[in-house]
Formats: structure tokens, sequence, C-alpha cells
């Protein structure tokens, strides 16, 4: 039988980036392949090439055995190829339903918009996930994960033949992602080819058929899921293979705490925390979407208002209204969200791993050395492997993994006493991930407070010397961290919920 989709030897050059070189991919219907490999491999392009967002430089594409010209998104559509990409593309004053229909909403006469209709399409898609989303509901208003879910929804109302889904679990919980599986199942009997890109090396043998590996542009190979096992993958996306030990903890007993949190507070979501981390510890944060870890952040960060609480940096007591009063006691804070946050995409590599720096870099005249933010800059790529054609390249046309590397150095750079990182590695390809906790851990090594959020749990019991779990806005507990705690201990922690703590009542 012929395959689904057949590209063969597909180029695409960008300018001082050759991403793909004589690239080979097919996927039958009914199989989820999956496709794998390091930040700037050259995923999102070909899937990008596939869905007509960028016009190849070289190869062929077959859709059931015929050669097809892709030279739009629509042309992809009209072929039934969908795509939910990796990075969110919603209209954020747009309702969630005119996001899923736009273009093709529902008319009246006279061309008005028969809002019932659109309302009524999107619940009838939202019934079949399982998701509850008032469809009138304005996206700005939604978490990442809800967009997320309203990306998945759009692509599934082209009811296609083949769906491309670009890191589609990046942002969502446990729960979300055994929705999507289910509904992934369900497309796959219906006899749907789907394409799927994941840094997770979990999701891999749960949900995929066939995994196809590429390194610097190119097809490493394709191998059945089932019977690969996770390391030969790993060797073939990194070139090596890794290990995954848990970190050694240090022996703390005599190091000074560097910062102390008591009794923060702010309405539901942070109720009464109270924590320390010593000088030179990695305390990591555990807890399920919408526990409040990022909330406690924010707050210590005076990114949002709080209701009560006092901070301590080194013993001494520290008044955070603002940002720039944290960054000036000496704490850094990379958060969840890099598109609004983090990174200033429209500027280059060099100008957003200094950003936080400047001062640093600036002499008495208020000249800046170019020459040494040039270095620095240089240091960065090389240590993170940070892909990019140059350090004048803007941010916005690395891959998405690659702009995550960039808010990462621009901290280490900046290098506080006290380091927050949210989510450091979402998205992060599992050599670069290793790196990351490497840099992390010599942070400590040289004396850092290192707090770290993590949803990921192998992430937060390998790189954690204690583990704090939160579950709906409290602190339920801290656990030790080097291999003396099982995932199950976390879980129980971080769904530990009020009510499960009252008094049960008098037997009668
Ligand atoms: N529009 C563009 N202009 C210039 N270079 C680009 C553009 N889009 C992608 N690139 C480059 O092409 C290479 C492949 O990028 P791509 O986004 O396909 O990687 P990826 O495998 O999806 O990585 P990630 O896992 O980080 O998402 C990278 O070096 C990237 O910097
Ligand atoms: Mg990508």
């Amino acid at each position: 039988m012929a395959d689904l989709i057949e590209m063969r030897g597909i180029e695409k050059i960008f300018p001082g980036v050759h991403a793909l070189k004589n690239v080979d991919f097919e996927l039958r219907s009914g199989e989820v392949h999956a496709l794998m490999g390091e930040n700037g491999a050259g995923k999102s392009t070909l899937m990008k090439i596939l869905s007509g967002v960028y016009a190849k430089d070289g190869g062929t594409i077959r859709v059931g055995g015929n050669e097809v010209t892709i030279d739009g998104p629509r042309a992809a559509q009209a072929l039934g190829i969908s795509i939910i990409h990796q990075e969110l593309s919603l209209m954020n004053d747009l309702s969630v339903a005119q996001n899923i229909f736009i273009g093709r909403e529902p008319r009246l006469r006279f061309g008005r918009l028969d809002e019932a209709a659109l309302n009524r399409r999107a619940d009838e898609i939202f019934a079949a996930m399982n998701l509850h989303l008032d469809p009138r509901t304005k996206v700005e208003r939604l978490t990442i994960a809800k967009q997320q879910m309203v990306e998945i929804a759009k692509a599934l109302s082209f009811r296609s033949r083949v769906l491309i889904m670009d890191e589609p679990t990046a942002a969502l919980n446990d729960a979300e992602i055994e929705e999507l599986f289910v509904i992934i199942r369900r497309l796959k009997s219906e006899g749907v080819g789907i394409i799927y890109i994941s840094h997770k090396m979990d999701e891999l043998k749960r949900i995929a058929d066939r995994v196809t590996v590429m390194r610097d542009g190119e097809t490493v190979g394709t191998v059945p899921a089932a019977s690969t096992p996770i390391g030969q993958i790993i060797s073939m996306m990194v070139g090596r293979s890794l290990s995954d030990e848990a970190a050694v903890i240090p022996d703390l007993s005599a190091a000074p705490v560097a910062f102390e949190v008591k009794g923060l507070r702010r309405g539901r979501e942070i109720r009464d925390v109270s924590f320390s981390v010593k000088k030179g510890e990695i305390l990591g944060f555990a807890g399920l979407m919408g526990a409040g870890r990022t909330e406690v952040a924010r707050a210590i960060f005076g990114a949002d208002p709080i209701e009560a609480g006092e901070i301590f940096i080194n013993g001494n007591r520290c008044h955070i209204r603002a940002p720039a009063d944290a960054v000036a006691a000496g704490i850094g804070y990379l958060s969840e969200d890099r598109k609004h946050f983090g990174l200033a995409v429209g500027m280059d590599v060099r100008a957003n791993i200094v950003m936080a720096s400047l001062d640093r870099f600036t002499n008495r005249a208020g000249q800046l050395d170019e020459k040494g933010m040039r270095g620095e800059a240089a240091k960065y790529i090389s240590l993170l492997g940070i892909r990019t054609p140059s350090d004048r390249q803007e941010v916005r046309l690395l891959s998405g993994g690659n702009q995550q590397k960039v808010v990462v150095a621009k901290w280490l750079l900046r290098d506080c006493e006290i380091l927050i990182f949210d989510e450091p590695t979402r998205g992060i390809d599992v050599g670069a991930k290793a790196e990351i906790h490497k840099l992390l851990q010599s942070l400590a090594a040289q004396g850092r407070a290192v707090i770290v959020i993590s949803s990921e749990l192998p992430e937060v019991l390998r790189l954690s010397h204690r583990i704090a779990v939160m579950c709906e806005g409290r602190l339920t507990g801290i656990l030790p961290g080097g291999g003396k705690t099982t995932q199950e201990e976390i879980m129980h922690l971080a769904t530990l919920r009020e009510s499960a703590m009252e008094p049960v009542g008098e037997p009668a």
C-alpha cells in the first residue's frame, strides 16, 4: 500500500543555515510517527514544509502516491494536512470559537456572523475531546495549557488525514496529556496519520509506532518504537549515551541559609508558604499544574503583590515590591512564559544574553564594552550548544528549544546569589537538558542558592538536594533528594488536598 505521505530528498536553506539536507520521511495511515532530534535538528522546518508554511528548496512530496505541490497552508489543508504549531498562534482578543473557525465562520444572511452556530460547533469538538471550555471565552484569559488545547481543537476541526503535532504536550499536565492520548488513539483507529514531535522520551513508548530521528538537518534513521531501547534512540539523537543518575548531595550542614520566606500569602493561590534555601543548595519545587509554584516565584520576584509574608536574604529582611527590587537584592527569575517575560524575540542572541547584565559591561563613562559582551555571548552559545549562525541572529529565527537556551544563558550570565528557574528545560532536548542540569549544579557548587520549578518529576528527582511539594497553594511537605524519594511520595504530597487533611468527624 502506498504511504500516506512520502517526502524524499527534502532540502531547505535559510541565510547562514542549511536546515534540511536530503531528508526522507514517510507516514502511513493509522500510525503515530514520532519525529525526534536535538534542538535545531530541523523537525519543525520539515513539518512547516509539509504544511505549506515554508517552500522547500529541493526534493519531492507525495500524498497517497501522487506527487503534489504544497505552496501554502491552504494547499496543505486541501490535501488533508493540518498542523499544531510549536509556538501558539492564536489571536488573543478573539474568542476560543472564533479562533478555531477563523476564516471559515458560519454566516447568516447578509454575511452576518452566526455566533450560535459557531459556538455550537466549537462545543461539539470540545465534547469529543472531553474538554470543559466555554467557546465564548477570550483566548487571552486562558492558561498556556488551555491555549494548547484550543490549538488541538482547531487542528481537529479540519478533519484531516494527516495531523502534525509539534510538541503538543510541552505545556500540558499529566491529565491533559492523557486526554490528548485518548484523542490520538481514536484518530489512529479512524486511519488518520499522526506526526508527533516531542522531547519527552517516555511519551515515545506510550504513543508512537515508529520513530524517525533527525540530527543536524539529516535523517539518522527510522526504527520501531516498541522494540527499540530508549538509550539507543538517545544515542541516535545526540551521538553519545547519557547517564541519568540522581545528583550527589553535597554536605550542607554547615552552610548558611541564603534565602528564607516566611508566611507568604495571597488569597487562595499562596496559602502561608514558608521555606528556606541554603547557599549551595538546589531546592526543587514539584506539584501539579496550578499548585501555586509559579505564583510563589512571581511573588518573591515582586512580579505580583502579596498580602503577607517576609523575605530574608542572608538573614536580612528585604522589601521587594517590584522585579527591579528583586534584581537589586540579587534574585534572578527565569519565567516559564519565555515569550512574554524572558525574551526580546526581535533582538539578536547577544543582546538577549547580556540584557540582564548590562551594568557589568558599562564603564564609568557609560560606554558599552562590545568586546566583552561578544565574548560572554560566545561562551554561553558554546556552553549550552545554542544553534545559531552567529550571535547577531534574531532570536525569533531560532528553533524553539534554542530560544529557551538563550533565556537560560541570560540568567546564568547574570549570576545572581539566588536564582529561581521556572521550567528551565521545557522544550529542550535530552542532551542539552543534561548540560543545563550540570550548569545548575555548578552554580550551586559555587555557593548560589538555586530554586528549580519543574513539572517533570524525573527532572526534580535528578536535580534537587531537597524537594518542596505544593498542592492548592500550600506547601504540603519537603522531601529529601539524591535518590531517597520516589515519584509516588511526591505525588502523594502533590495531591494532598485540604479537604483530605480535615478531621473526618466523630463516628456516630
Ligand atoms: N525562519 C528561519 N530563518 C532562519 N533560520 C531558521 C528559520 N527557521 C528555522 N531556522 C533554523 O533552522 C534550523 C532548524 O530549526 P527547527 O526549528 O526546524 O529545529 P527543531 O528541530 O524544530 O528544534 P526544536 O527542538 O528546538 O524545536 C535551526 O538552526 C534554526 O535556527
Ligand atoms: Mg521545533
